[in-house]
């Protein structure tokens, strides 16, 4: 077989050869602000009131770290080279001319910084202040894979300064149209709210990913891309990847109660409605829904890493062909990711192509 550049990444699909995990030692609350009543779960908001800027409890981070090293030793079994970010003291505070954080948050879901398109790896410009510089956990891996050939881009730093956000912001009532947390002041983008399949490239426009951003990415990548934005339901949108999950050419995984409207373009696609969520609702979930039970990671066009407790979603995948590798992930899901928030595919088997 023949070599492929270190990286090389165009899909969610191809055969996995190299991914970084990410490390949750050093996760600190984050310091509560606008961004996070737009997106964190409300029976959280105290907690985050209370303790931002200090560690999470002990007790949360090491299970979450056994579930990590549970999915690392699965990905190497599999055949998979890991690489992981190295974990920075995530309480000292940090400040810009215009702003001040009590802390940072963790280097656990890479997927949210980093995206990669091809040979080019891009730093995402993140519009959390807590997330200001998460990246300097990512940086080694970075000169690394620039050092072996990658193409390493960073969009433009974000100031984060408060025009960016709207102070006033509140969850739209039922039936009123969308409105998001972020303005337009400036280029921002989560990473983890794009899906990539080939050429074409969907987005969900979130509480942290605007127009401007969008715009940003498309202009970045040129014609030979195409980004499509989502149709969506939800109020609270952050990161696409427990909504809108394609699993292989021709087959996509979605969430009936986030996703508003199939994509006209994938009509000759079979779209399969996720079930509920087995995790119990008494879960400690400080960051996200329970609908974690989506956010699998491929490993090529049959294999997919899932939670070990998602009975109803591994019975489904395997009557729809998928071989699901089942792994222990539900103290992993309090921090507000799963295997595909938890990971950066790096190197995949494949060559650039269009899917529709
Ligand atoms: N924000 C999403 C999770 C995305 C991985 C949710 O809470 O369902």
């Amino acid at each position: 077989m023949s070599e492929l550049p270190v990286v090389n990444s165009h899909n969610e699909w191809d055969t996995l050869e190299e991914v970084v995990v990410g490390v949750i030692d050093g996760a600190t609350v984050p310091s509560w602000h606008i961004m996070l009543q737009a997106t964190m779960p409300t029976k959280q908001w105290d907690f985050f009131k209370q303790s931002g800027g200090q560690p999470f409890p002990k007790e949360r981070i090491d299970a979450a770290r056994q579930d990590l090293e549970e999915c690392v030793h699965i990905l190497e079994q599999e055949g998979v080279k890991v690489r992981r970010p190295d974990p920075i003291d995530f309480t000292k505070p940090f400040s810009t001319p215009e702003w001040q954080s009590a802390g940072g948050l963790y280097a656990a879901m890479p997927r949210d910084l980093l995206i990669v398109f091809g040979d080019e790896i891009i730093e995402s410009p993140l519009s959390w202040r807590s997330r200001h510089h998460e990246i300097w956990a990512y940086r080694r891996l970075m000169k690394d894979y620039f050092r072996q050939g990658g193409k390493w881009t960073c969009a433009p730093t974000p100031q984060l300064v408060d025009e960016l956000y709207d102070e006033n912001y509140t969850e739209p009532e039922e039936g009123e149209p969308h409105r998001y947390v972020i303005t337009e002041f400036e280029p921002v983008f989560d990473a983890a709210d794009f899906m990539r399949c080939g050429r074409d490239i969907f987005v969900q426009q979130s509480h942290t990913t605007n127009q401007f951003g969008i715009a940003w990415l498309q202009r970045h990548l040129g014609a030979e891309y195409r980004i499509h934005q989502i149709e969506i339901k939800e109020q609270s949108p952050m990161h696409i990847d427990a909504t809108f999950v394609p699993l292989a050419p021709g087959k996509l995984l979605v969430n009936p109660e986030k996703l508003a409207k199939v994509p006209e373009m994938f009509k000759h696609w079979d779209v399969f409605y996720a079930p509920p969520p087995c995790t119990p609702v008494e879960h400690p979930m400080y960051m996200s829904s329970r609908w974690l039970s989506m956010n699998v990671l491929s490993l090529d066009e049959k294999r997919v890493m899932i939670e070990k407790g998602e009975e109803t979603l591994i019975q489904d995948l395997k009557n729809w062909g998928f071989e699901p590798i089942p792994c222990n992930f539900r103290n992993f899901y309090s921090f507000g990711g799963s295997f595909h928030c938890a990971t950066l595919d790096v190197r995949r088997r494949g060559t650039l192509q269009s899917y529709f």
